[in-house]
């Protein structure tokens, strides 16, 4: 399988921008769409109904023919109590990409299809991947080992190609790629598309504290913490940020800094392995710029033999 054709128009690179939660808004999402590769949030990074509504509105008219398309993230967990209006102002917006994650994508896919959208479906496993098939989803969005946020366990040299063995449509590889390189290997893989989240914190236009960014520039990826300590559910930490926070990351015992407890997510910081690559914070354009150059000179390299 390829990329979707409602999902070609105006891509320069096969690369998706991540949903990120607190991170992704209408500007790191119109910068990634406006030089070439899908721009998308969760709709829960709008804190209401009323937002998300201006925020779509926003996207829709400022991504025009010549822009990669935009997507959203649904949280389809039965804990997310905004589903169903966040879907309605969906079927309304019609963005071309819909993602959902943390649970069963229902009959999601049957609606966005109406109205001509693409689902992809995030997933850890083999089990859900196969659920989400049946679901008539139109791609799989791998989420590896080290990847930033809630990640899983598999290597994608394991992941991968199983996943292309029983699924026939679009495969997304999704964790530490923050090069051009990466997202070509991410093809021969056998992926379609590369899905970066952490690459895009280190930007000029996401809005995060500049602590975080200096974090991820600094680190590298043996200071990436795997826990299930923060929010219930395992994923990928900046270890400085848990110690800063007062956090013990094997038990999840918090020892409040002066100044009192900090929020998971806004001051306890997540970020995938991929931060070792990562040294700037330049603007959205030049990154994409440089993951284009170094895409094309591995696309293009001689095999030794
Ligand atoms: C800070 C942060 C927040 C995230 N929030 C979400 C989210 O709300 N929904 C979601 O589906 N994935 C979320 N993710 C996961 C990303 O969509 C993506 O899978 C991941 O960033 C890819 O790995 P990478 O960061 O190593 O590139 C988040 C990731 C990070 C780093």
């Amino acid at each position: 399988m390829a990329i979707p054709a409602g999902l070609r128009t105006g891509l320069k690179l096969p690369v998706i921008a991540a949903p990120m939660f607190l991170i992704s808004e209408p500007g790191l999402v119109t910068a990634c769409c406006r030089a070439g590769v899908i721009g998308t949030f969760p709709t829960l990074n709008a804190r209401t109904t009323g937002i998300l509504d201006e925020w779509m509105t926003e996207i829709s008219q400022f991504c025009t023919s010549g822009d990669a398309p935009w997507g959203v993230n649904l949280i389809v967990h039965k804990s997310n109590a905004r589903l169903d209006d966040d879907l309605a102002l969906v079927l309304k917006h019609k963005p071309p990409l819909v993602i959902t994650s943390v649970g069963h994508p229902g009959n999601i896919a049957e609606k966005v299809h109406a109205y001509g959208g693409v689902v992809f479906h995030d997933v850890i496993h083999m089990r859900h991947a196969a659920k989400a098939a049946e679901a008539g989803v139109d791609g799989i969005i791998a989420v590896c080992a080290g990847a930033g946020g809630h990640a899983g366990t598999l290597n994608p040299f394991a992941f991968i190609p199983q996943l292309k063995q029983t699924f026939d449509k679009t495969i997304i590889l999704a964790g530490t790629i923050s090069d051009g390189r990466s997202v070509r290997a991410a093809e021969v893989l056998g992926a379609d598309m590369a899905y970066l989240g952490t690459r895009f914190i280190a930007s000029r236009e996401a809005r995060v504290a500049d602590g975080y960014k200096r974090m991820i520039e600094d680190d590298s990826s043996s200071d990436i913490v795997y826990t299930n300590k923060i929010s219930g559910i395992w994923g990928n930490f900046l270890n400085r940020s848990l110690h800063d926070a007062g956090v013990d990351p094997e038990t999840g015992k918090v020892t409040p800094p002066e100044g009192g407890a900090k929020t998971p997510w806004k001051e306890i910081w997540s970020a995938g392995q991929g931060i070792g690559t990562i040294d700037d914070s330049p603007p959205v354009a030049d990154i994409i710029d440089r993951l284009k150059r170094d895409y094309s000179a591995a696309r293009d390299e001689t095999v030794s033999f």
